[in-house]
């Protein structure tokens, strides 16, 4: 038996932030961003939004589209690395906020590959035959921890998310195979300091902003093009594929810059390789499940397709996976 995705679902908050408006706020310019990332503008939350309050709005439409009423969801994964408390999983937020009372849940914290870990927690759910509507959900609120005096970080990330759900699949269409890594000896590169038991909150660490981001963005870089490269071309070649067979690659939307070297050194065309990144930055666990359901939307997959996700971030996590796509 395999899992397969039989809806999928966004939702990006209304407020918008333009490089423009970063202008005014940090030295940076425009032509910068656009160079080195890609990236035009990316959506925040609303003063009081949370996440699970995107994860709400992403279970409603993966209700609506499915058919389903809430009481039939077995299981709610949410991958985000912003959740809405230290204790209590926004995966129970949502449960409550849909008002699924026969699932339980839990959140899966792998920074932008959380996504794919998710898929593949919730996938092995649904084969080992015991849960048969599993909600997966990636998303982040990252304007919650980002320093919007810092311009190495505030201009790459954004606020927003997705997901699907996840049902048996008795052929071959569903998820295929997954490749999956943690190197955490990577973790000094990219992570929020303070805020968790190696430096709870405290006056001091509030002054010295230690609960924002930080990231060595060269050496996470290099990181990222390297491995999320390796790890798609091994899936790949372990499936005796070729990068002609890839209908569509959808990979973690963190630079222009790591998506093209990612594909080059995979041997996709252009056209093979799904990019939003422009218009919403990076959303950390939200960037895959966003671009899926865009892809679905823009008929960019059709049934049989081989569809390659990749992904890499804090961590350090990267990972690939592979599905066939079915109807949605
Ligand atoms: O989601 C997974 C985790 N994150 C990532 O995958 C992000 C990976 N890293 C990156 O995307 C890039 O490293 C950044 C976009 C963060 C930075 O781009 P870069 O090309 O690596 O720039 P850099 O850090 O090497 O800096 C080049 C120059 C420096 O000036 P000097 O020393 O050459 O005079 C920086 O001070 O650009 C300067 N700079 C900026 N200038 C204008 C750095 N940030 C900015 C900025 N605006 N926002």
């Amino acid at each position: 038996m395999k899992a397969k995705i039989t809806a999928t679902a966004r939702y990006l908050p209304k407020r918008t932030l333009s490089n423009q408006d970063l202008e005014k706020m940090v030295d940076t310019s425009d032509e910068w961003i656009r160079s080195r990332t890609g990236i035009e503008k990316r959506h925040l939350v609303a003063e009081g939004e949370a996440t699970s309050d995107m994860g709400k709005k992403i279970a409603d439409q993966l209700l609506a589209s499915s058919g389903k009423s809430a009481e039939e969801i077995d299981l709610i994964l949410v991958a985000t690395s912003t959740p809405d408390y230290l204790v209590v999983s926004t995966a129970a937020m949502v449960q409550d906020k849909i008002n699924a009372v026969n699932a339980w849940g839990f959140d899966i914290v792998a920074a932008c590959t959380g996504f794919i870990y998710a898929m593949e927690t919730g996938a092995k759910m649904i084969e080992s035959g015991k849960y048969k509507n599993v909600i997966v959900i990636g998303a982040d609120t990252m304007s919650s921890i980002i320093n919007y005096a810092d311009r190495n970080t505030c201009i790459i990330f954004g606020d927003g998310g997705g997901g699907v759900l996840l049902e048996p699949s008795d052929n071959d269409i569903g998820v295929l195979d997954s490749i999956l890594y943690t190197d955490g000896s990577g973790s000094k590169y990219l992570n929020v300091p303070a805020g968790g038991s190696v430096q709870p909150a405290s006056k001091d660490t509030i002054d010295k902003k230690m609960h924002y981001v930080i990231q060595d963005g060269k050496t996470v870089f290099k990181f990222a093009v390297k491995n999320m490269a390796d790890v798609s071309k091994e899936i790949i070649d372990k499936n005796g594929l070729k990068g002609d067979d890839i209908s569509l690659f959808i990979p973690h939307q963190a630079n222009k810059r790591i998506i093209d070297a990612t594909a080059k050194r995979c041997g996709l065309h252009e056209d093979q390789v799904f990019v939003n990144i422009n218009r919403y930055g990076n959303t950390t666990a939200g960037t895959i499940p966003i671009a899926i359901d865009e892809a679905v939307e823009m008929s960019r997959l059709a049934k049989d397709d081989l569809l390659l996700l990749a992904a890499f971030g804090g961590g350090f996590t990267w990972g690939s996976m592979l599905i066939r796509w079915g109807n949605v």
